[in-house]
């Protein structure tokens, strides 16, 4: 299966995400939403799309709105109208 994390993308923050949590652990400690403003592939946001997390993703790009829906978004989709 295909993961978010494989989308390629210049600037894409895959690598530094630990980075990324420990200073956000260190800065602000406890959060329940998140805001990832610059989204491009989503990685960022959907490292902190736990259970208690609201995520907003924001992006210019509407293949990255378009996908990042495709990953994350719970709503219900029909799986015959994918696959042929
Ligand atoms: C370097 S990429 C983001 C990388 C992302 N954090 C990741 O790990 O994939 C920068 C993103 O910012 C978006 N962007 C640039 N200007 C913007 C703006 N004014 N408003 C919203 N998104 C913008 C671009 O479309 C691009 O997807």
């Amino acid at each position: 299966m295909f993961k978010i994390s494989q989308r390629r993308y210049l600037g894409n923050k895959n690598s530094i995400l630990p980075f990324i949590d420990n200073i956000i652990k260190n800065e602000i400690g406890h959060f329940n939403s998140f805001c990832d403003i610059f989204s491009g592939t989503g990685v960022v946001g959907n490292y902190f799309n736990k259970k208690d997390n609201t995520i907003i993703f924001n992006d210019l790009l509407y293949h990255n709105f378009v996908s990042i829906n495709a990953f994350l978004n719970k709503d219900k989709f029909n799986k015959d109208k994918l696959f042929f």
